[in-house]
């Protein structure tokens, strides 16, 4: 082979892949020092790494890898060669917080996601692929991704591990938005398959004079009145159990909420819940829909981008814009639709019956 001209360096910064290649490691990294009592034990007085080894029980050096891996993704921070905890671990890293995460992190940690990623896209090929890979539907299910709702399908732990990590991700967003959108006009929401009621709880401690139904499937609202009374909100609060597709909706709630819920479906779906809030609703009645948003341009952020191809490997469905919302209302029939960022990514898109 003849002599070749020196390589030239490449003219990208190569810390995005390396960035890259290690996110695998930060979700297991957190699971693992959310069982082992990491963020507890540090949160109780910051410590040095030789120290927090004695109390947790591990070498010295597993202890320096842990610690400075969660100082690196700012979990952590290194004072005078002590470890603290931060202000995010200590909102949602922390057991005792209303707002753990660690639950859901924890559970997600150890998901096959290539897998199940590779599955969804051979089952949405327009042109088979050469081999077909067998799609393995609903892999790793949880109850947010039973296509064709089949409620025999939920077992008592199903629901409640599906439940505690909705809530685990969504509390905190429920809490920030009750804050941030105007609810002073409603009287009665209904908030369609509310979950474990984060939402409907945050906005009755907002709005002493709120009523809120939680409509969910019967083996949910079991648990969500659970959640109700641990906020103490039970006479503004009440649950209804209900398939949302087959069984009509009740009247008397003008105002409507969906949180995270028309992400799960298709665009038909989709469709027809909002033309059911419409139907249920007064003249004058107001719709809430409250999801992470994506840019109109299609480049993120990171976190909705991210969510859409999650909700697309286990749902029917994927993350919008604020514009698809805004057209989807107004095809229904709303108008005046207003868009308002919440907390962190996610927006309510609202609108009124006309
Ligand atoms: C992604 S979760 C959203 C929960 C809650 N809104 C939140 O943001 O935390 C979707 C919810 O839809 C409920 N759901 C799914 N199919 C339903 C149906 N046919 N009727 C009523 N609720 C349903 C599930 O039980 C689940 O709690």
């Amino acid at each position: 082979m003849p002599p070749q001209q020196p390589l030239e360096p490449p003219t990208a910064d190569q810390r995005l892949i390396w960035d890259i290649y290690f996110s695998a490691h930060v979700m297991p990294l957190i699971a693992e020092c959310d069982e082992l009592g990491v963020f507890t034990l540090i949160a109780e007085t910051p410590l040095a790494a030789s120290r927090a080894a004695e109390r947790l029980g591990i070498t010295v050096e597993w202890a320096e890898i842990l610690l400075g891996a969660l100082a690196s993704v700012k979990l952590m921070r290194v004072q005078d060669g002590l470890f603290h905890i931060t202000d995010a671990t200590r909102c949602y890293l922390l057991p005792t917080s209303p707002y753990y995460a660690g639950f859901t992190l924890r559970r997600f940690a150890g998901r096959n996601i290539y897998e199940r990623l590779k599955a969804a896209v051979d089952g949405a090929r327009t042109t088979p692929p050469a081999k077909a890979a067998p799609v393995e539907a609903d892999a790793g299910s949880s109850i947010y991704v039973v296509r064709e709702w089949s409620e025999a399908e939920l077992n008592v732990e199903r629901v409640q591990t599906g439940v505690r990590t909705m809530h685990g991700l969504s509390f905190a967003a429920a809490v920030g938005m009750a804050r941030s959108v105007d609810f002073s006009g409603v009287q009665r929401l209904l908030d369609v398959a509310g979950g474990a009621g984060g939402f409907s709880i945050a906005l009755a401690q907002r709005y002493p004079e709120l009523r809120c139904t939680v409509l969910e499937l019967a083996a949910v609202c079991q648990l969500t009145q659970g959640y109700i009374a641990r906020y103490g909100v039970e006479t503004q609060v009440d649950t209804l159990a209900l398939n949302m597709f087959f069984e009509p909706w009740p009247e008397g709630y003008d105002a409507v909420f969906f949180s995270c819920v028309l992400h799960d479906w298709d665009l038909e779906h989709r469709t027809e819940l909002i033309q059911r809030a419409y139907a249920a609703l007064p003249a004058g009645g107001r719709i809430f829909i409250h999801e992470m948003l994506l840019t109109d341009a299609g480049d993120g952020p990171l976190a909705p981008a991210l969510y859409s191809l999650s909700m697309r490997i286990g749902t029917l469905g994927k993350q919008f814009t604020a514009s698809e919302l805004r057209t989807a209302l107004e095809s229904a029939g709303f108008g005046q639709v207003t868009v308002t960022n919440t907390f962190g990514d996610f927006s309510v898109v609202s609108g009124q019956k006309i």
